[in-house]
């Protein structure tokens, strides 16, 4: 099958090189030269685990090829999807722009019948809106092609992206039209445990399951980050907690853990961009907003647990810092806790010195040369010299940690750990000062 791809960002390049795998000829369309150009070298732009083998694995065999040309974009697949950026407007709702673009390029080349599949996160009400700008684009050509519009959301994680296309809970795909639905199971049908996970309903449906999904989620998080917030008052240790109540299959173990906050870049603004959309249609979505309020809060406990060990002065203190990415396996900052905290520290006077496993280029990018922080090679390098030690993401290498040679190395045996990472007593039998996310600081 021919299946064209618009954005070969995170969630174009996975799908795209995904679908190229089980055998569909793709061609990924981006306007950035450069990128195509190193795409087709079988370099990519961003880090996720498997991916690089598998883009150059499918570039080789001729399956997935990509290109800057919109008009041979356009007439390459029978399904063009849109994966492009919906990053948020100022006032928090969804942009729009790109998509929309996509929908006016597809209109003003496409010579046959398309099927146009959003799988951008797009606010509900988004289909209808790219339908009327590629009729738009058709009319100004005086054409009426057919075309259809459907909806078809992601469900990617970072760090584990292939695993949770080639495995997904479910596809959702939001069409009424029988041929959509054929050409939707067509394109998925190579994965045939995908097959049985097709869920076809309606398009509004679909479009509101994405940000239900991430809400959802973000709200299991914000909901134990305030839990831990209040077992640190009231004397109760939030890991003992979380595995009592996660023991209740109706609530789970995952997504349950509590720490400096969900980053990234698709809860933060999804759960804005959703309770912005509410406000649109009169309602005050409470719970979203106080989702959002309370993660904004998480963000600066990690500071504020640092402040406190330190008396309120930290002007002139090395902190040492492990962990930049918003979670572990990825290079991504956007929106990280440790983002919140370095800020802090900087206008507090401090000085940071920080390791990543992935993510020093990143940061590197986001900051710039700076005498306030140093990026050293690993996290035996960050200590060194070093006051206190924070830890804002939970890279597996981070896990096992010597705790009578971290004591020595600090000049304050402070350890605040934003990931819960470590058993308390253990850490305190070393003589260290641990604070933790809701085990209770006074440990
Ligand atoms: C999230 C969703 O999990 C995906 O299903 C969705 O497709 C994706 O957004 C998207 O909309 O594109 P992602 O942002 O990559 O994926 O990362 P997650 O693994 O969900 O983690 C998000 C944040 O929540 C991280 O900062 C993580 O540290 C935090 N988190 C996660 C917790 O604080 N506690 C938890 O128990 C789980």
């Amino acid at each position: 099958m021919k299946i064209t791809i618009f954005g070969t960002g995170y969630v174009g390049l996975v799908t795209g090189t995904c679908l190229a795998d089980v055998g569909h000829d793709v061609l990924c369309m981006d306007v950035d030269k450069g990128k195509v150009q190193r795409l087709q070298d079988g370099e990519i732009p961003i880090y996720e685990p498997g991916l690089e083998r598998m883009v150059q694995e499918n570039v080789t065999a001729g399956r997935l090829r990509f290109t800057t040309d919109p008009a041979e974009a356009v007439a390459f697949g029978t399904l063009q999807f849109i994966a492009v950026g919906t990053p948020p407007d100022e006032d928090g709702s969804a942009d729009m722009q790109y998509v929309l673009a996509v929908a006016n390029t597809i209109g003003e080349h496409m010579n046959e019948y398309k099927v146009i599949v959003d799988k951008s996160t797009v606010p509900v009400g988004t289909a209808e809106r790219v339908g009327e700008s590629v009729a738009a684009a058709l009319a100004a050509r005086g054409e009426a092609l057919e075309f259809d519009v459907c909806s078809n959301p992601e469900f990617l994680k970072e760090g584990a992206a292939i695993d949770d296309f080639t495995h997904g809970a479910r596809i959702v795909v939001g069409t009424h039209s029988e041929r959509v639905k054929e050409l939707m199971r067509e394109c998925y049908g190579p994965y045939i445990r995908l097959q049985e996970k097709l869920m076809f309903m309606d398009v509004r449906s679909a479009e509101l399951t994405k940000y239900a999904a991430n809400a959802m989620l973000a709200t299991k998080i914000s909901f134990m980050n305030e839990i831990a917030n209040l077992a640190e008052r009231l004397g109760a240790d939030v890991e003992q907690v979380r595995r009592g109540i996660g023991s209740d299959p109706r609530i789970g173990y995952q997504f349950i853990y509590p720490g400096c906050g969900y980053g990234g870049s698709c809860f933060p603004k999804d759960v804005q961009a959703l309770a912005r959309s509410a406000s649109d249609v009169d309602y005050q979505a409470e719970l979203l907003n106080a989702v959002e309020a309370i993660n904004k809060r998480q963000k600066q406990t990690l500071f504020a647990k640092l402040s406190q060990a330190f008396d309120g002065d930290l002007a002139g203190k090395t902190i040492a810092l492990w962990g930049l990415s918003f979670k572990p396996n990825t290079d991504d900052m956007r929106d990280a806790p440790s983002r919140t905290l370095m800020e802090a520290l900087w206008d507090a006077g401090a000085r940071v010195q920080a390791f990543d496993p992935e993510a020093m280029k990143e940061c590197r990018r986001l900051y710039g040369e700076r005498d306030d922080l140093v990026l050293v090679a690993d996290r035996i390098q960050a200590v060194k010299g070093a006051d206190a030690l924070v830890i804002c993401t939970e890279w597996k290498d981070f896990r096992a940690v010597d705790f009578d040679w971290l004591k020595n190395q600090l000049a304050m045996p402070v350890v605040v750990d934003g990931r819960n990472l470590f058993d308390p007593q253990t850490i305190k039998q070393a003589g260290l000062m641990y604070y933790a996310v809701g085990r209770g600081d006074s440990l």
